[in-house]
This record gives structure tokens, sequence and C-alpha cells, in this order.
């Protein structure tokens, strides 16, 4: 829960929801998620707890000799960089929100102060590098003081606040003028929006928001207990992730068509509504803080996971001590990451196929990269390992009575998702 409970949840999913029309989007999504993400997350969970191993060991081992399926443990190394270039970057917004929230600067009900507020720090090219390289030093400095467990522990406290804090946001979103406009946009679904590209960008969110398709829940699972009950658990992983995001979506929306807020207003939807939520509320400026305060901890602790499986990889494979892995991983990140982070500022102009570097690091990882990893981990589960294993794996041996289960998730994991996923992939591409 650690890992998938993140600025997927607060930060991506309103503002996709936003910007691909609402309702329709949602149901997609929801969708994806169950047919796909949780099947995906269950095989994943699965084979790292079978194997022991960090993924590319993992499917090296598993797999028939001279069948190279660790190439999707190398597929998922490359998605880990990606999203840790752009991801790295919105945790270092949340860290200057903590600031703004501190000098109650973009504390407003008025779009054009919130607004102005966040495109100052986007445009600024020296805040949103030295801000990141400050997100990076942290991670890294957690990662090498060996103290990744404590801040799980913290994360695992304070993740209830957090819930607790949406959850009042929400009711009081829910007491709005506009409250009734922001629900509709959120449930009544509207699929004149929504095209292959769209249903591309849901199945990518699905995974994003899992920390699927690239072998974080692999190695997650690879420290997993043998009593474990990986479907139950993946469940409530499931369910935990979906009702944040909806809280999340539930605060925000009302509040967008309250204060008059674009509901496409794309990455900095939360940076603009929420502030002007808070501005209404007694002790607002004080809320604003804990709520980024709680988001930056939730944010790294998803950012742990996904340094977790480059430097196991490093320090396993090519035998490198690991303050060192740690050091290369975070030196590799900070690279692309500072084209991310001069997205909105220096190299706003630069574009690739229309879209900034920020929003192609995106792109690649969520709507190519994971989907790509998730089909193929489902291939793998379904067809390479087999039903034998993979049922004898998800019943613990026979002590748990999950076999009537496991077929289910079998047929989707064999026909559903990569069919599925397949086609909507080659479809949004405009291949098919
Ligand atoms: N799921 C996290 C979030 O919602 C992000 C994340 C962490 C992730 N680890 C991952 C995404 C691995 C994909 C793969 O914020």
């Amino acid at each position: 829960m650690g890992s998938a409970v993140g600025l997927g949840n607060i930060w991506k999913f309103p503002a996709l929801t936003g910007a691909n029309g609402g309702a329709g989007f949602l149901l997609i999504y929801l969708l994806a998620t169950l047919l796909v993400g949780l099947p995906v997350m269950i095989a994943e969970l699965t084979l790292g707890r079978h194997a022991r191993a960090n993924p590319i060991r993992a499917l090296r081992m598993l797999a028939p000799p001279g069948q190279p399926w660790w190439l999707v443990g190398v597929i998922g190394m490359l998605a880990a960089f990606l999203i840790m270039a752009f991801y790295s970057e919105v945790v270092a917004w949340v860290f200057v929100y903590v600031w703004k929230s501190l000098e109650g600067s973009a504390l407003s009900s008025d779009p054009a102060v919130t607004e102005a507020a966040f495109a100052a720090m986007v445009g600024n090219p020296w805040v949103s590098l030295v801000s990141q390289w400050l997100v990076l030093l942290l991670i890294g400095g957690i990662l090498v003081k060996g103290v990744a467990g404590g801040i799980e522990a913290v994360t695992k406290r304070l993740m209830p606040l957090l819930f607790l804090l949406l959850a009042g946001l929400c009711v009081f979103s829910l007491t709005l003028d506009e409250a009734a406009a922001g629900l509709a946009f959120l449930f009544k679904p509207d699929f004149s929006k929504v095209d292959a590209a769209v249903v591309l960008t849901a199945v990518g969110l699905a995974f994003f928001k899992m920390s699927i398709g690239m072998g974080t829940m692999m190695t997650y699972g690879s420290y997993f207990r043998s009593e474990q009950n990986i479907p139950l658990t993946a469940g409530r992983v499931m369910v935990a992730d979906l009702a944040v995001s909806l809280l999340a979506g539930i605060a925000i929306f009302p509040a967008v068509f309250t204060f008059g807020f674009e509901p496409t207003a794309g990455p900095s939807l939360v940076f603009i509504t929420l502030p002007a939520v808070f501005a209404q509320l007694p002790f607002g400026q004080g809320l604003m803080l804990v709520f980024f305060i709680l988001t930056s901890i939730a944010a790294i602790g998803a950012m742990l996971s996904l340094l977790e499986v480059p430097v196991l990889v490093l320090t396993e494979r090519l035998g490198l001590p690991r303050p060192l892995a740690i050091g290369v991983c975070v030196l590799a990140v900070a690279v692309p990451g500072a084209g991310c982070a001069l997205s909105g500022s220096v190299l706003a102009g630069v574009r690739v196929a229309g879209l900034t570097f920020f929003d192609l690091m995106d792109f690649v990882s969520s709507n190519l990269l994971l989907p790509v990893g998730g089909i193929l981990i489902a291939l793998f589960a379904g067809y390479v390992w087999g039903r034998a294993a993979f049922t004898r794996a998800v019943s613990n041996g026979g002590t748990l009575r999950n076999e009537g289960l496991a077929v289910v998730v079998l047929v989707l994991l064999r026909y559903v998702s990569p069919l599925l996923i397949g086609v909507v992939m080659l479809n949004g591409l405009g291949i098919i």
C-alpha cells in the first residue's frame, strides 16, 4: 500500500480524470483496474514470492532455459527511471507547496492567485531544479542510511491521517455551491470524449497507480511471508488505492466548478484547486500544511519503491556496493529529471510529438512500458509458468482454498489482459 498510494492517487488521478472528460474515463479506469490491474498484481506478487529474487533473476529462474523473459525486468528498470524522472519533480512541487503553506502564499479562493502561484513555480528553472535535487538527495540519503523501513513504518502510521484529512475535505467540498456539478462530472458517464487514446491512458493509469508492470510488486512479493494470502492482500491494496483516489476526486471537482477552474488544467489541477478549498476553511493554512506534508510522505514512500528495483539489480547482478548503486541510480534519475524540471521554463518549447519532455517521460512509461510489461507478465504467469504452478503458489501449496479464484485469475491473465491491453495499445497509438 505504501508503494501504491502516492502521487498517482492525489495528483495524477484527478488530473487525468479532469482532462479526459470525467465519469466516462473513471468507469473505464475502474474496469481496467479490476480486469487487468488486479490479476497482474496477483501474478507479480506470486511470482516474486515464489522466486524470492529480484525481477530479472526471478524471471530467469522460472523461465525455460534460453527464453529471454528476464528482458521484462530490463524494460521495468527503464520504466522505473522514466517514472522517477517526472515523479521526483512532482514530489519537488509538493515540497515547494509545504513551503508555500508556511508562508501562506497560494492560499486563496481566487483562481487567478492559485494559478499564478503554480505558474511562477514551474516557470522558475532554479526552483524547479534545486527542489528536485533536494528530493533526490533525501531519497538517496534514506536508502543509504538504510532507514527506508523506518520511513515505511512512519508512512503506515500517517496514511490513515491523510485518509481522514481527505475525507474531511470531501465533506466540506460537498457543501460548496457547485458540488452537484462536480459530482455529475465525476460520476455521470459521458462517453463523448472517450476514444482509444483515452482508454490507453486509463489502462496506463491503472498500472501506474497499482505500481505494476515493472517488477515493483515482484520485489515486494519476494519479501512476503509464505502464509500471506496474496489475492486478499492484492484486493485490499486495490480497494485502498481506489478509495484514496476517489476521495481526492470528490475533494477536488466540486471546488473546480465552484471557484471556476478548468477541469482540464492537467498537472496543476491539485495544486491550484485545493488551496482554494483550504482558503475557505477555518485553520485553512495549518490544514494545507498538514495536507502537503502528509502527501510528501506518501510520495516518498512510493518513490522509495521505485528506486528499490534498480538498486537491487545493480547490487545483486553487478555486485556494486549498495551506497554506490544508490548514488549511480540517483544520478541516472537526475539527468532526465532535469529535463522534466525544466519543461515548464527553459525547455518549454522543446517538444517531441507535441509533448514536453515531462509529458513524454510520463507517456512513454505509463502508456507504453508499463502496459507492455503488464502483457508480458500476464503471458508469463499464464502460459510459461503455467496453470499448476500458479494455482499451487496462489493457494500457498493447498493451505488456502484459492483454487477457484486461481482459475478466474488465470483466465484473465491468459486471455483478457493481453488481448485487451494489446488491442487498446495498438488502437490508442493509431496502429490499428
Ligand atoms: N503507484 C505509485 C503512485 O501512485 C507510483 C509508483 C510507485 C509506481 N512504484 C511504482 C508506478 C512502480 C509504477 C510502477 O504514486
